[in-house]
């Protein structure tokens, strides 16, 4: 049943039916003309399965929506559940730009996107549309390359980073 006729629910309402989700962590990055920058990241998802293409959501005042927007790529590293200090190194504002690589291995990908070695699944991808919306950039990417590996992926839910439980 609905309960709020408003045309908007308060944000306060809101972050609490959010943060009830568990979600996916990745690091959305970008370089561009020697610069590199990044964010931790859940606002990621598949928009369509064909052609291959990944919805994310950046903040637009943000260094890294200034460079893909300049670049029209990004990268998509979807975070191991061993890899939450990177979360939190790309979150917490204590480094910024280049600084942040400095832990990690890091790939160039075809697009000159970095990507993470060892997150589960990384995506390489091209800009092909941009939606702005509340601040934030809606970059829509066509996946171009992609690296998988074995593990499990890190989770985010009420305000923690997350491992899966075990299977049944
Ligand atoms: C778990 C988690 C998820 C986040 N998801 C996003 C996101 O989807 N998009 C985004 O722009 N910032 C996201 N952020 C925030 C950025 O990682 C980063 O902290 C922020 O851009 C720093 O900007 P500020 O210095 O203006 O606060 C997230 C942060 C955390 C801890």
């Amino acid at each position: 049943m609905l309960t709020n006729r408003a045309e908007t629910v308060s944000t306060e309402a809101y972050l609490a039916g959010m943060r009830a989700i568990v979600q996916p962590v990745g690091l959305v990055t970008a370089a561009c003309g020697g610069e590199r920058d990044g964010v931790t990241a859940v606002t990621v998802c598949s928009a369509t399965m064909e052609p291959p293409t990944l919805l994310v959501s950046i903040k637009q005042d943000s260094a890294v929506a200034q460079i893909i927007t300049r670049c029209e790529a990004f990268g998509v590293s979807f975070l191991a559940d061993t890899q939450a200090r990177m979360a939190r190194r790309f979150s917490d504002g204590g480094a910024e730009g280049e600084m942040l690589f400095g832990d990690g291995k890091w790939l160039t990908a075809a697009t000159g996107a970095p990507l993470l070695d060892g997150a589960v699944s990384a995506f390489d991808c091209r800009l092909v549309d941009v939606v702005t919306c509340g601040g934030h950039s809606l970059f829509l990417g066509r996946v171009v390359s992609m690296i998988s590996n074995e593990g499990e992926g890190l989770l985010y839910g009420d305000g923690y980073f997350r491992r899966l439980a075990s299977k049944d």
